[in-house]
């Protein structure tokens, strides 16, 4: 069954906020625990292609755009469906009786597109073995911040954020759901060259979509005309996207996903962070991307 119907049919009105669980060595939601072994162990086919970020990179946009792309830009197409039940999210589990992301991608019929969270290490082997195309999301770490504090207040099974001075410095350690951003950007760029893996940015995207849609067309071997490229560039807009049911997660209940508290198309803003850091806070952000990123080639942008 999908998510979205099984949501429709769910009784509960209140869940509970889940803890986090290390599970090798990253924190995780709790029940991510229960499918473990299951997802180390997941059977990849050849024509699985996977979408990867840290949490709110901007995993929802590029799911959008790819299954635009795959789809030639047909709007209906896309509309077939949440974007949750058209590119399951591989490790998370749901309280029952919500199928898990194993369960949805059972449903799904080849070539498959999946969602996952994991850092680069923890990726099942079977993609790597299969030789499977990934695309990597990657945003500027403030913004990040800002965007995933904003989601810890209105998704109801996150972890409580705490206030704001509190967040900043649990997600400065990682001690968040699926880890320290620092590490998981690091790992997917030291990661990118040894397997088919497209690297993208939040702020390239936003800066120029069309060049950066293009890109990830001839990635996935489309050719696709000036007019489906204008399309999907206009369909995949923050502004478009906010309004549609099928790409906005309004179609997630309150209880779970609570829109009065932030929408889940909340600003899609590269600098929304000014709005939020006290000097001192940025001061100890750069201090601490300073030191965890200083040995790599990996930079970001935080305004445009
Ligand atoms: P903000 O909270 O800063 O608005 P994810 O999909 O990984 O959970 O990321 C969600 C973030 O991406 C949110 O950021 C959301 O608004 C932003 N986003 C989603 N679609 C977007 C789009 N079409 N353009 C720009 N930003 C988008």
């Amino acid at each position: 069954m999908s998510l979205h119907k099984a949501l429709q049919g769910h009784k509960r009105e209140k869940v509970e906020r889940l803890k986090l669980v290390m599970l090798d060595g990253v924190p995780f939601l709790d029940l991510t625990q229960l499918n473990w072994e299951k997802v180390k162990n997941f059977h990849s086919l050849p024509d699985d292609l996977l979408i990867a970020s840290y949490p709110k990179a901007g995993t929802t946009w590029v799911q959008e755009i790819v299954d635009m792309v795959l789809n030639d830009g047909d709007v209906d197409k896309c509309k077939r469906a949440p974007v949750y039940d058209r590119i399951p999210f591989l490790e998370i589990v749901e309280p029952k009786p919500l199928p898990s992301g194993l369960d949805q991608i059972a449903n799904l019929t080849p070539p498959r597109v999946i969602k996952t969270h994991l850092p680069f290490q923890l990726v099942p082997n079977s993609f790597w073995e299969q030789n499977c195309k990934a695309i990597y999301i990657a945003r500027n770490g403030k913004d990040n911040l800002v965007s995933y504090y904003h989601f810890d207040l209105m998704n109801k099974e996150q972890p409580d954020p705490g206030t704001w001075e509190q967040y900043i410095l649990k997600f400065l350690e990682g001690n968040v759901a699926w880890g320290s951003w620092f590490d998981h950007v690091k790992s997917w760029w030291t990661g990118k060259d040894k397997h088919r893996i497209l690297f993208l940015f939040y702020e390239d995207i936003k800066e120029n979509p069309k060049r950066e849609i293009c890109k990830l067309s001839q990635f996935l071997g489309k050719d696709l005309s000036k007019d489906i490229l204008d399309r999907i560039v206009h369909y995949t807009s923050f502004e478009v996207m906010k309004k549609n049911p099928m790409a906005n997660y309004s179609t997630i209940p309150t209880f779970l996903f609570d829109n009065k508290v932030s929408p889940f198309m909340r600003k899609g803003q590269v600098g929304n962070w000014k709005e939020h850091f006290t000097i001192a806070q940025n001061e100890i952000f750069d201090e601490y991307y300073h030191r965890n990123l200083a040995d790599t080639s990996l930079t970001f942008r935080f305004q445009m």
